[in-house]
């Protein structure tokens, strides 16, 4: 393993909802997650980044934050956290949680308080309160402002239950700082920032300019101060034991690498996550720039970029990678809507490429849960089940992201597929045909996605070239990603719809899927030893 771990660890994502639920209450929590660190370690990954599990409404999934030092009663409680890091620590798995600064939830103590006190109060400056709002809107849907019955509008950049902090505002970087040294105290080992580019608005809120680049409340220049006071909190811990030094990863989503750059640097957030890879199309020179583009701000600043191909928010890789590919640079919900064609087997076909390009890649790899199960998107949720926001607050127009959150399947071949260990009415439904999907089924079927996974970690942990190996393209077709990596490795990914040729004399160790004679077949992936 690289130094520092963060560097090259392989983070599995629970959400902690959809994982494992002990109580059988229809919803995950924490001891079910405990009940279950078995198979992540037999899976192979480094550390665990949990989604909220604070104390919250769930308005959002728990992304409105009403105590930011608490687990909420759903998911367990504070001691069930602490036992969770004393067995996972045991196992040599590190715990990421989220942190959630940009807004809180309209039930924290200190949004009641602001209400209460009404215009002009020093509580109501803790947050963007104004007697008039402008055009900005919420990404959510509908307008980014909402009026309190005193007449005055909050800026919430989500939900309307998610008040946005005010950043300039002493109290609210206190509060941060005590949060991020109770969690840091009780043994995380680093922490994934929600919305860091959002913390900070332009004091002037102007009003978004059709057509213009400037959105006056994303990457404001003060957040990299705050960004360095934060790592100055994250260096002050102990590096010598597990975990080791602690991390923070920030959620930037970027078109640009001039949008990435300021947050890469040697004093700032350690990691800045890189999305790239799940907005452009599935294609050999798309996929290459973005890895291109990647290394040349990391050589620049030093830094270091996670890569992610699937989460919580966006459509699961197996239909994403199934849908005809020029669709994938549109905003659009289309697929989630069931209105495009998606092509399961194709998508499964390519999810096993990316998943061998991924772990092949220099640096972090994020994984998404179920995604080493490929699960597919489910799009049939009844929309009397759907509980994003998005979809709420744009009345059923824009479907939002439930179909990426299914509880897991564990076993059986019936809902709820040993999510809970008795019949219990999931908080999502689960589709009726996952019998084949669950990780009961495919730890027995030798070509299954779960076991390519595990077969690629267990390679990736013993193969010398796959913690800090050099990695260097290697002439290929157009339709094809070709590297090496030193010493002794080699990835080459067929992504076009012709078989291309093996490379000559190379040691085949793993393959995607099954191999034509001396040929590639299309949409399949070697690792080979050179
Ligand atoms: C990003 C999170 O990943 C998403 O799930 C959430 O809805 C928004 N931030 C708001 O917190």
């Amino acid at each position: 393993m690289a130094d520092p771990w963060w560097r090259d660890a392989v983070v599995y994502q629970v959400y902690p909802r959809s994982f494992a639920d002990a109580d059988a209450s229809g919803g995950g929590d924490l001891p079910g997650l405990r009940s279950r660190l078995a198979y992540l370690v037999d899976l192979g990954v480094d550390a665990i980044w949990l989604n909220p599990f604070y104390t919250s409404p769930m308005h959002d999934g728990g992304y409105d934050v009403a105590n930011y030092c608490d687990v909420d009663a759903r998911f367990g409680s504070l001691g069930d956290f602490d036992a969770l890091v004393t067995d996972a620590t045991a196992l040599g798995i590190r715990i990421i949680i989220d942190v959630v600064p940009n807004h809180c939830s309209s039930q924290h103590p200190w949004f009641q308080e602001a209400l209460d006190a009404g215009p002009s109060s020093e509580a109501r400056k803790r947050f963007i309160f104004r007697d008039v709002p402008n055009n900005w809107e919420s990404h959510f849907g509908g307008p980014a402002w909402t009026r309190t019955p005193d007449g005055q509008w909050y800026l919430h950049l989500f939900d309307s239950t998610q008040p946005d902090f005010n950043w300039r505002h002493p109290d609210v970087v206190a509060m941060f700082d005590r949060v991020l040294r109770f969690w840091l105290d009780r043994g995380v080992a680093a922490v994934r920032i929600d919305m860091a580019n959002t913390l900070f608005k332009d004091p002037e809120l102007p009003n978004l300019r059709a057509g213009s680049t400037l959105v006056p409340y994303y990457d404001q220049p003060e957040v990299h101060g705050l960004y360095r006071s934060w790592r100055e909190i994250l260096d002050s811990y102990p590096t010598d034991a597990f975990p080791g030094p602690r991390g923070a990863v920030a959620e930037i989503w970027f078109n640009s690498p001039d949008i990435a750059r300021p947050y890469l640097t040697k004093d700032g957030l350690p990691q800045t996550f890189n999305f790239r890879l799940m907005r452009v199309p599935w294609a050999a020179a798309e996929l290459g720039a973005v890895i291109d583009e990647a290394h040349r701000l990391i050589a620049d600043s030093g830094g270091s970029m996670p890569w992610v191909l699937g989460n919580h928010d966006i459509t699961r890789m197996v239909s994403r990678l199934g849908i005809d590919q020029t669709l994938i640079r549109r905003p659009t919900d289309a697929l989630r809507r069931g209105a495009v064609e998606v092509d399961v087997p194709l998508g499964t076909r390519r999810a096993r490429v990316a998943a061998l390009l991924l772990l092949a890649l220099p640096g972090t790899a994020y994984l998404y849960q179920g995604d080493e199960l490929g699960l597919p998107e489910y799009l049939a949720i009844p929309a009397d089940r759907r509980e994003d926001p998005t979809f709420h607050r744009t009345a059923g127009a824009v479907v939002g992201r439930d179909g990426c959150r299914v509880p897991l399947p564990w076993s059986g071949s019936s809902p709820p597929y040993g999510f809970a260990d008795r019949p219990v009415r999931t908080w999502l439904p689960q589709p009726p045909d996952w019998a084949a999907l669950t990780v009961e089924a495919q730890l027995s079927e030798e070509d299954s996605m779960l076991n390519l996974y595990r077969a690629a970690l267990r390679l990736r942990r013993e193969h010398p070239a796959l913690g800090d190996g050099k990695m260097t393209w290697l002439n290929s077709g157009a339709d094809e990603l070709a590297f090496t990596r030193e010493p002794g490795f080699g990835f080459v990914a067929n992504l076009g719809d012709k078989p291309s040729f093996l490379p000559s004399g190379s040691r085949i160790i793993l393959t995607s899927g099954p191999l034509d004679g001396a040929m590639l077949p299309a949409d399949t992936a070697i690792w080979y030893q050179r």
